[in-house]
């Protein structure tokens, strides 16, 4: 079988292993775990900030740095495909008291005349304050379309002439950082807060940060232990990530080769698969998938009619050409 649902599935390589077996811990509730103390200082100087935190996974990340920015009853505007609109469950109004307004994009970019017809200044008790605004790079649901450097630019001036913060779900950063040769640190300054993940094309089995001010971090390390999420001897995991940075972000243009010749057996026009996810519009997306199972490749539908596939570590050249050439013959 080749697994195509997500970037999520990768298994630990040997030298991944190898790497966590041999990690020095602490206890990180006491900011005594040396390993993870190396991740955050590495990951925030990459994004250009001052600190980073270490987080279960996105989704949290996600939350607390959304809530660093905004206050219950309070909202943030994001795309309505946004990971943190449609598949964090709720957690943002459930937990943190924030509602959303949206805007649409096909490609999942943030669209600043919406932001500006949206955003609502602090008028006291008639309408609901825009604190915040979200973007997502790459955007997993637009099909890990990458967000250009000067739109996230123009977001951050017009966020800032309007008194709102940006949040930045980088969850896949790296793709976009490796497809277009940005530096980290320059997508960072977009941005008042991100979350990265080492769990998707990066192949660590767990693990997200924060990355932002060291007063907005020490805060939300205040929220990921009241939530739950304070961990103990977790070195054993952020070595995970360590190797991931320095072992598997180049080779995410691999990832990004595989998916267009997957979106080339699918009758998607490779040039606008700018990483690795590919969407394919099928009105008979669910049998679809019924159908490429049965030939010994899983995709997934992220709608009733839309069906993804996402290359990752654990896919080789070898089964992308193989994959491309079942997809074809079912397309
Ligand atoms: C864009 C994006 N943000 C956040 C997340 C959440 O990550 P996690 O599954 O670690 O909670 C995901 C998960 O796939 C994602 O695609």
């Amino acid at each position: 079988m080749i697994d195509l649902r997500s970037d999520t599935l990768t298994r630990p390589t040997e030298a991944m292993r190898a790497a966590m077996a041999g990690a020095d811990v602490g206890d990180d509730v006491y900011g005594e775990d040396p390993t993870v103390v190396r991740l955050e200082e590495r990951v925030a100087g990459l994004l250009g900030h001052e600190a980073a935190l270490f987080m279960p996974t996105g989704s949290m990340s996600n939350v607390l740095a959304v809530r660093s920015l905004v206050q219950p009853g309070q909202e943030v505007l994001c795309d309505s495909s946004a990971h943190i609109a449609r598949a964090e469950l709720g957690a943002h109004g459930a937990y943190s008291g924030v509602t959303m307004r949206t805007w649409t994009h096909p490609r999942g970019h943030v669209d600043l005349d919406a932001v500006r017809g949206l955003f609502a200044p602090d008028m006291g008790p008639f309408f609901v304050r825009t604190a915040a605004i979200s973007v997502e790079n790459t955007h997993n649901f637009a099909g890990g379309t990458v967000l250009p450097l000067q739109l996230l630019r123009d977001l951050k001036e017009l966020a800032t002439g309007l008194g709102a913060a940006v949040h930045l779900d980088g969850a896949r950063l790296w793709n976009a950082h490796v497809a277009t040769g940005t530096p980290l640190a320059e997508y960072g300054a977009t941005a008042d807060v991100l979350s990265v993940c080492l769990s998707k094309g990066l192949g660590a089995p767990v693990g997200s940060l924060l990355v932002g001010s060291a007063d907005t971090v020490a805060e939300a390390r205040i929220w990921r232990k009241r939530m739950g999420g304070g961990m103990r001897q977790v070195g054993i995991l952020a070595a995970a990530g360590l190797h991931a940075l320095d072992h598997h972000v180049e080779r995410l243009a691999d990832d990004h080769a595989h998916a267009r010749l997957l979106a080339e057996a699918c009758g998607v026009d490779p040039a606008t698969v700018e990483t690795n996810i590919v969407v394919v519009d099928r009105p008979d997306a669910a049998a679809f998938v019924g159908r490429a199972a049965a030939a010994g490749v899983r995709v997934a539908t992220v709608g009733p009619t839309t069906v993804r596939m996402v290359t990752h570590l654990d896919v080789t050249r070898a089964d992308a050409e193989k994959a491309a050439a079942v997809l074809a013959d079912l397309s």
